[in-house]
């Protein structure tokens, strides 16, 4: 069997030195192949639009490879080969494959996953190219060899975001070798080492020209005949008679989109005539050449008896669900009504719901805006600007919005929505003040007056303190280093800080300064802010394990107690911050080869995590005596990096934090509950508590009448002398005000200042009562900012160590004087922008030991640990073939 396969091989290999020109593609669907017969299917298919699943197949032993066999040349989605026996080698069913899209994902993940099958020996996809999107999974197929020796990044074409995992398959030790034992082949192999099986070796183009191309070319480079090269065609390098465009094929050509044309199962562009001799329909929004009119559009006979689809957003659209919102996709006015009434608070809705709705500008009946407790605004009716009312709920409402508990916005500041009959009703939106509502009235254009029966100003915004007496809180960054920030905020007095229990930090990477607070919030505490929470009233805080060189958006809030049954939360506004660089990651891969026997050129890829911004590479390289057991192995071209830990590791990425309460948690929609209750983790349940235990009571009517009667003020200062004179430690002792019972923390603060206010305190005893009480009050405000500014050295940012002034400080100087010396970097240095260089004049067939280093600007010894491989240059007898193949 094996040998059949083998002579096969080299039948298939005669039969592309002559390709044929079959022009005809025949289109297939995503097939499931279970039986031999299934194969007939696939057989003459020469496109899958969607994918190929081989699943349980059982191959009898006597099975013909010509009933395997198929035309398949491109999979829109995946491949998957799960459980099949009999099947030796995938060569037999797809010689032809070339690319595999991935346009729609096996869970949404893999391209190509070969999964527990027995008897697999190879994969053989000989013609295969490029996996455009998704991972690659290789995995428990006991016999399989021929895994290792495909390069896999080449198929993925270098892209950072695809991945391969390849398991327990046969060890490669006990795998041949490419090109090994058949002379006959060896020609093949001579250039590379990488190959499908035995005797193919995997197919690699030649990379465009750099030098001597037409100026227009720019950095694409160009073919041998000049004609400028394009990342548009994966064959070859002009996009002109390319056979394989990577996007869109169009008149022969390959193009990255369709201009002015239909797009044809998402990888050819044709014209509405050619869409049509399809016995397709031209569709003009999204220019697309379907099968059928899609969810909102209707299909109606043109006047010359074609079918057409018209898009048709009419009706009363209820969405409640991600799924409803089909039919509205695209709807640039919704002729008739919208309810949004999210019901499932299981479901994150909200970026669904602002693509759909992105293009709705106009509602010609009402809009109705129920229970739906993931909202948190309106806004993502982003481009509404008119609700005509020619419809109205009872005769009387244009815009309804009742019942959702976490809607806090209307519309976005400065924009206007007119509602051009009727009126509005808000009913039950505890956290939507009712002074937002009033502002509606402008838009209200039939002049009807906003009446409390419509719009009650007690059941909107009853859990949030609206109006004036919102405060807004001021956050500084006051020191940063590659990791960390510490934020510090404005004291917060007196009134205040009764009810506080703590701040919330609310933080996310945001490469632009556009971020708003409630970009892809949802109520429901799903959202993509990162929250830290300070249960202290402390107004420092410290927010670490940031990325280096990134820019982060942020915003601080108040947590209070809920005594008053009500939210006064205080809320910055968003800032920005960007980490400073630190060393980058290596540089991501390398490889090596050698055309020439005295040279080896060499390819990088930038670090993944590049942490600043990259100057310079070091190149370095080294003949290798090779010891023993790696004079057995093979292939040393692509060895990963010698040092495993610096390989960059994807879990690095911090899962959001999902705040406030979960759906799924009991009492979630128990109004009584406080919203902190309910919003907050355990973390603060425990700090409440502990807080409860310590309750600080600012009595302030029975500390003025006291002040006035003159006493307590004597032994308030006498005990504050005493005990600052004495030690610091003892001023906890002071017991006839109730003021001093948060000083637990005291101690640490710095005795002059308590001694300061004690002394201001003590030379006004004689005065008028009411200036006493504002020296009192000033007195206790000190020791509230004095609360609020301990333990600083809990909040320390630690910075790297300067350079040292000499350059050779031996360490034990570079520990006395706190700096360090850099690091001499010898080798070849190169631009940040230089991805590849030439080593020359080396020997042939040896080995090198290459490697590459990235430096960022600004950090000392910011350069990379180096990324290694071993290369070996070619022999002088193939310099001699390459020589003869050229004539
Ligand atoms: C496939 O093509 C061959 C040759 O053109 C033809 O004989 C056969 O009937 C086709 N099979 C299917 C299933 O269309
Ligand atoms: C991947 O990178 C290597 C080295 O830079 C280059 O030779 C090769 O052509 C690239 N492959 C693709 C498909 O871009
Ligand atoms: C494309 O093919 C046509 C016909 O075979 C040929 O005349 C033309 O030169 C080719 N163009 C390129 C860029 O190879
Ligand atoms: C058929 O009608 C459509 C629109 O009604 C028009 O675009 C198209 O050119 C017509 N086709 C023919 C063959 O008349
Ligand atoms: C912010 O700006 C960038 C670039 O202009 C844009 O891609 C992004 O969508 C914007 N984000 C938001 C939330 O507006
Ligand atoms: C990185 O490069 C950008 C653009 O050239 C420059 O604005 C920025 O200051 C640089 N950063 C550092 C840390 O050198
Ligand atoms: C490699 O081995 C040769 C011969 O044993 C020796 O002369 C040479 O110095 C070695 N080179 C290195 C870099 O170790
Ligand atoms: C930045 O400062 C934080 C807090 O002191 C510290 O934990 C972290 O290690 C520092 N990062 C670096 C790269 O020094
Ligand atoms: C590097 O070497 C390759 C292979 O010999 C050659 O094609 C390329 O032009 C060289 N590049 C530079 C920049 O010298």
């Amino acid at each position: 069997m094996y040998r059949k396969v083998d002579m096969w091989h080299s039948m298939l290999w005669l039969l592309l030195l002559w390709p044929v020109a079959t022009k005809t593609e025949s289109i297939c669907e995503s097939l499931e192949i279970r039986q031999l017969s299934d194969f007939e299917k696939l057989r003459n298919c020469s496109i899958v639009v969607g994918h190929v699943r081989i699943a349980n197949l059982q191959l009898p032993g006597n099975v013909s490879l010509a009933d395997l066999r198929c035309e398949v040349t491109e999979i829109t989605d995946y491949l998957m080969i799960y459980r099949s026996t009999g099947l030796f080698t995938l060569e037999s069913i797809f010689p032809k494959l070339r690319i595999i899209r991935g346009q729609n994902l096996l869970l949404d993940r893999y391209a190509l996953t070969v999964y527990e099958n027995r008897n697999l020996r190879e994969l053989g996809l000989v013609e295969l190219l490029r996996i455009q999107k998704g991972f690659i999974r290789i995995e428990s197929n006991p016999m399989l060899c021929f895994v290792e020796t495909v390069d896999w990044i080449y198929l993925l074409g270098n892209s950072t975001t695809q991945h391969f995992a390849i398991k327990h398959n046969k060890s490669p030790n006990h795998c041949p070798v490419c090109g090994g034992r058949s002379a006959d082949y060896s020609y093949r192999v001579k250039k590379t080492i990488n190959c499908w099986n035995m005797h193919t070796s995997q197919r690699r183009l030649i990379p465009p020209k750099t030098e001597g191309c037409p100026k227009s070319c720019g950095s694409n480079g160009c073919d041998s005949k000049g004609n400028c090269c394009s990342r548009n065609c994966i064959t070859g390098c002009s996009t002109q008679n390319c056979t394989l465009c990577a996007n869109f094929l169009r008149n022969g050509r390959c193009v990255d989109q369709c201009y002015a044309s239909y797009e044809l199962n998402k990888r050819k562009c044709v014209s509405a005539k050619e869409c049509r001799q399809l016995n397709l329909i031209p569709l003009t929004q999204g220019y697309r050449c379907v099968d059928h009119c899609p969810n909102n559009h209707k299909p109606v006979l043109g006047g010359n008896g074609t079918l057409q689809c018209q898009m048709e957003c009419k009706g009363v659209f209820h969405v409640k669900r991600a799924a409803d919102l089909d039919q509205l996709q695209d709807c640039v006015t919704i002729n008739g009504s919208l309810i949004i009434e999210l019901v499932d608070i299981k479901e994150k809705v909200i970026s669904a719901l602002e693509q759909a709705l992105d293009k709705v500008k106009e509602i010609t009946g009402y809009l109705k805006v129920q229970h739906s407790a993931p909202l948190m605004s309106l806004s993502f009716l982003k481009n509404l600007d008119t609700i005509r009312g020619d419809e109205l709920i009872e005769n009387k409402y244009v815009l309804s919005v009742m019942n959702n508990y976490h809607l806090e916005h209307i519309w976005k500041a400065n924009r206007q929505v007119a509602l051009q009959r009727g009126t509005i009703f808000f009913h039950l939106n505890p956290r939507l003040c009712y002074d937002k509502i009033l502002k509606l009235q402008s838009s209200i254009k039939s002049g009807l007056k906003i009446s409390i029966a419509d719009v009650s100003p007690n059941s909107n915004g009853e859990r949030v303190v609206c109006g004036n007496s919102i405060r807004s809180l001021d956050p500084q960054v006051e020191d940063v280093n590659s990791t960390a920030v510490r934020i510090v905020l404005d004291y917060m007095m007196w009134d205040d800080i009764e009810t506080l229990i703590g701040y919330s930090y609310h933080y996310m990477e945001a490469p632009h300064t556009n971020v708003t607070m409630y970009d892809g919030r949802h109520g429901c505490g799903h959202d993509n802010w990162l929250m830290d929470v300070s249960p202290t009233k402390n107004r420092r805080h410290v927010i670490s394990n940031l990325k280096p060189y990134t820019q982060y958006a942020y915003f601080v809030k108040t947590l209070t107690r809920t005594d008053y049954h009500m939210q006064i939360d205080a809320y910055s506004t968003i800032q920005y911050f960007r980490t400073l660089p630190s060393k980058s990651s290596p540089v991501s891969h390398v490889f090596g080869t050698s055309d020439y026997s005295t040279q080896i050129t060499v390819n990088w890829w930038p670090p993944r995590r590049p942490n600043g911004n990259i100057t310079r590479y070091i190149v370095n390289y080294e003949l290798h005596n090779l010891t023993e057991p790696e004079a057995n192995g093979k292939n040393y071209a692509n060895v990963k990096p010698f040092n495993i830990n610096d390989v960059d590791c994807e879990c690095y990425d911090l899962e959001p934090y999902y705040s406030g309460p979960q759906p799924e948690d009991e009492n979630y929609y128990n109004k009584e509950q406080s919203i902190y209750e309910d919003a907050l983790p355990d973390l603060i349940y425990v700090s409440r508590r502990n807080l409860e235990k310590k309750k600080e009571k600012f009595g302030k009517v029975k500390d003025f009448e006291d002040l006035i009667a003159g006493r307590p003020i004597e032994s308030m200062v006498n005990s504050k002398k005493t005990s600052t004179t004495t030690s610091a430690t003892t001023t906890t002792s002071t017991t006839t005000t109730s003021t001093t019972t948060t000083t637990t923390t005291t101690p640490k603060t710095p005795v002059t200042q308590s001694s300061l206010a004690a002394d201001a305190i003590q030379s006004t005893t004689m005065e008028d009562p009411e200036i006493q009480y504002e020296k009192y009050r000033q007195y206790v405000e000190e020791k509230m900012r004095m609360a609020q500014d301990t333990d600083l050295e809990e909040f320390v940012i630690l910075h790297d160590m300067p350079k040292c002034d000499n350059a050779n400080a031996s360490i034990a100087n570079q520990l006395e004087q706190k700096c360090v010396v850099e690091e001499e970097l010898s080798g070849i240095s190169l631009s940040g922008s230089q991805l590849y260089y030439n080593l020359t004049k080396l020997q042939p067939n040896q080995y090198y030991r290459v490697s590459v280093r990235a430096c960022v600007d600004g950090v000392i010894n910011g350069c990379s640990n180096p990324a290694t491989i071993l290369v070996k240059t070619m022999s002088i007898e193939a310099d001699l073939t390459n020589f003869s193949e050229c004539q």
